[in-house]
């Protein structure tokens, strides 16, 4: 296997919606980007928004004109398909979510890179041993699942296949880690962690819109400065904990006994932490423990990060 030291040049195979984005980032750490789609328009228009992107962070105040510049051109886009494969150091695929397309891509590479070069999917929702299923080294394939937009956005989800070695997995860590990313190993299931809550959370805002129960604007509004607000500090499962487990089951018993949607049961999980004491914050000790229970410092550390988001909203 690979490492760190060798990867100098990266390669990212699709530049429709997220693939200029995932180019950039590797490109503002430094890599040597290779662009590729098989199309002459993706390209051009990857480079216009990559252009705007840079100009955004630098207006933004996090990348000075000279970083800017610098990064724009360690990029060079192309549609010379297997010359880009065959030079990688790293294949970042990021073609349309389609199984077919996605197992083509990956047994093509396999044929092409020598066999030290691991193929990352950027698959929002798929299986990376399925992917890699035509692969003669399915070993070097792994899930690499950057969220939108991925030049901003820190969190990439990384998923092994069953014969996904560990060499692939370490390394592939790295050079995220490297690209200034935060990865997080989740199994491979459907939607992964990211798009599982994610989409629960559409599925429902959508059937507020059925039912007429809300309107579009109304949606956006009430999760962008309610609880969206407060996610980029605190997830949900600390939430519980900051809310009180007791409190979170007895919202839960009662919105199940009025509505009867199997959706709101309290879970086993929550029913047994109560059992036990285990009520979050207040008590010391919820999903997480806390040093001082029910004392100030948590919640200023919290509210800390809250009022950054706050300071940016009032900004924009
Ligand atoms: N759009 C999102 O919000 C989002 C977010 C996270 C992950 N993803 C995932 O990223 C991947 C790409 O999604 P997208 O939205 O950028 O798709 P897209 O359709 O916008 O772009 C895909 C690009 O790949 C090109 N392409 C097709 N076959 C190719 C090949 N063999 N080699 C090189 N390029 C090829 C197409 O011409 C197109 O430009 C998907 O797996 C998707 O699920 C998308």
């Amino acid at each position: 296997m690979s490492s760190l030291d060798n990867i100098k040049r990266v390669t990212v195979l699709g530049q429709g919606v997220m693939g200029p984005d995932i180019a950039l980032s590797f490109a503002l750490s430094g890599y040597e980007v290779t662009a590729v789609d098989i199309l002459e328009e993706p390209l051009e228009r990857a480079a216009k928004k990559t252009s705007l992107n840079c100009q955004q962070m630098v207006e933004g105040g996090i990348l000075t004109e000279q970083e800017a510049v610098s990064a724009q051109n360690r990029i060079t886009r192309t549609l010379e398909w297997k010359e880009s494969v065959s030079s990688a150091d790293f294949i970042m695929e990021a073609v349309p979510e389609d199984m077919e397309t996605k197992q083509d891509v990956f047994s093509r590479c396999d044929a092409l890179c020598s066999k030290d070069i691991i193929i990352a999917s950027n698959t929002s929702s798929m299986s990376i041993t399925r992917i890699a299923s035509k692969m003669k080294q399915p070993e070097r394939a792994i899930t690499a699942h950057w969220t939108i937009p991925a030049h901003l956005s820190p969190m990439v989800e990384t998923v092994c296949g069953e014969k996904t070695s560990a060499e692939t997995k370490g390394l592939a860590f790295e050079l995220l880690k490297a690209t200034g990313k935060h990865p997080v190993l989740c199994k491979d299931t459907p939607g992964f962690i990211h798009n599982y809550l994610q989409f629960a959370l559409i599925n429902a805002a959508l059937a507020l819109i059925e039912q007429k129960a809300a309107s579009p604007e109304d949606i956006d509004s009430v999760v962008r400065n309610g609880f969206g607000l407060r996610l980029a500090s605190v997830g949900p499962i600390q939430f519980l904990d900051m809310c009180g487990l007791d409190t979170v089951h007895n919202v839960l018993k009662y919105l199940h006994e009025i509505t009867r949607n199997p959706g709101y049961k309290p879970p086993e999980v929550i029913r047994e932490k109560v059992n036990k004491g285990e009520l979050g914050v207040k008590t010391g000790k919820g999903f997480y423990s806390y040093e001082m229970p029910g004392s100030n410092e948590f919640w200023a550390q919290t509210n800390k990060g809250i009022i950054r988001t706050l300071k940016s909203f009032r900004e924009t």
